[in-house]
């Protein structure tokens, strides 16, 4: 699975986003360590604290599953036929750090037109709290 199909995986998840407050529609597809991939969509809430964004949509299959290392997760987010570079939320990342070995997750985002930019965690959440700091 490379960047561009995972991109492509993350477009497919996004039909499936229930975003009819902000219509923000995002959808999100991520790699494990043994190479299984899981998809999600960010889901809505009339009460709007209550939202889940399409990251963590996509991580908490992968964990309920049983699978608790990620490398690789892509992100297509826009409103309505436009995606344009959808950076995780802050929050999103936290959740990513529990999951990953920060240097070596990959996050891929792109613009809907073919550019796909790809950082590492630790390049997007520096100097990061994580589980072994609790050990
Ligand atoms: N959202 C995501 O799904 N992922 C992010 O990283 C940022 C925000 C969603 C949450 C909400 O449904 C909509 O985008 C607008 O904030």
């Amino acid at each position: 699975m490379n960047e561009k199909e995972l991109f492509d995986l993350a477009t497919e998840a996004r039909k499936s986003a229930y975003a009819p407050y902000s219509s923000y529609q995002v959808g999100a597809a991520l790699v494990t360590e043994d190479g299984s991939v899981y998809t999600g969509c960010n889901i809505e809430n009339a009460s709007y604290g209550a939202t889940n964004c399409a990251e963590r949509t996509a991580i908490f299959k992968a964990v309920s599953e049983g699978h608790r290392k990620i490398k690789m997760i892509a992100i297509a987010g826009g409103s309505g036929d436009k995606t344009n570079f959808a950076f995780p939320c802050g929050i999103c990342r936290q959740v990513m750090r529990e999951f990953s070995e920060p240097g070596e997750l990959k996050i891929v985002v792109g613009d809907g037109r073919g550019e796909l930019r790809i950082h590492t965690l630790e390049e997007l959440l520096p100097e990061s709290f994580g589980p072994e700091k609790l050990e």
